[in-house]
């Protein structure tokens, strides 16, 4: 992609959700597809964290920090720290950080997820839901991912499923018409992507049907 193009994508990110921050958590979509996810990624940090150690976790692409409040207020012992581009939904998650008075156990940057501004090996675990598909260079922020996350840390990133017939009407035909700049990759694209970045034990699952899902982990190797 050339690099004006690449810039209007992330423009037109930026600007569709510092407008949309005010409002997002009133949004049907929290309801039909956000909680969902969020729920998903707590079901992969049980099933790869058992043993419930401090775990450091980035969100990339975090929107209000909904997922982050989850995780502090819940039983699992998370730090998480969010990074999004849109400044007012960092300020908006920073707000919901201090009104449940949890604002010391997380922390919320603004910036963009093909330069993370995190030294390498810094996270256990890295999430990312319903952002991918804005990112011009996904290959290049699956590289930073990988960066950052220490050896035997995991990537779960969830986006749109777009491999069946419902999936495709929902975000190739109606996502894309709406916000024009994105791109949601196929399965085997996502698992191309995190082969070619380094990752191994790669796992794929759609979950949803109406609005359906691919939540894709994989680990950095030890
Ligand atoms: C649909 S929201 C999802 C927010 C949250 N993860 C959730 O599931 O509710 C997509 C988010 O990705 C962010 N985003 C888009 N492009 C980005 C980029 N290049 N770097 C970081 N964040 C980006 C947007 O600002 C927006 O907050």
């Amino acid at each position: 992609m050339h690099e004006r193009e690449c810039h209007v994508w992330k423009k037109d990110a930026q600007s569709e959700f510092n407008r949309w921050a005010e409002t997002y958590d009133r949004s049907i979509l929290n309801h039909l597809l956000f909680h969902r996810c969020y729920l998903k990624f707590i079901e992969y940090i049980i099933r790869h964290y058992p043993q419930q150690q401090p775990i450091k976790l980035l969100d990339v692409g975090c929107g209000t920090g909904t997922f982050a409040s989850m995780l502090v207020e819940s039983d699992l012992q998370v730090s998480p720290t969010g990074l999004d581009m849109a400044q007012r939904m960092c300020q908006l998650a920073r707000v919901k950080s201090q009104q449940i008075g949890l604002e010391q156990s997380m922390n919320f940057v603004t910036g963009d997820s093909e330069h993370l501004p995190f030294p390498e090996n810094s996270f256990h675990m890295v999430t990312c839901s319903n952002s991918f598909h804005h990112y011009p260079h996904q290959d290049k922020v699956v590289r930073e991912m990988f960066r950052v996350l220490r050896p035997g840390g995991r990537v779960v990133i969830i986006d749109g499923f777009r491999d069946n017939a419902i999936g495709w009407f929902i975000f190739d035909v109606c996502v894309t018409r709406v916000e024009k700049s994105v791109h949601h990759c196929s399965a085997l694209e996502m698992f191309n992507t995190l082969t070619a970045a380094g990752f191994d034990q790669i796992e794929q699952e759609k979950f949803g049907f109406w609005v359906p899902a691919l939540a894709t982990t994989g680990k950095k190797p030890l």
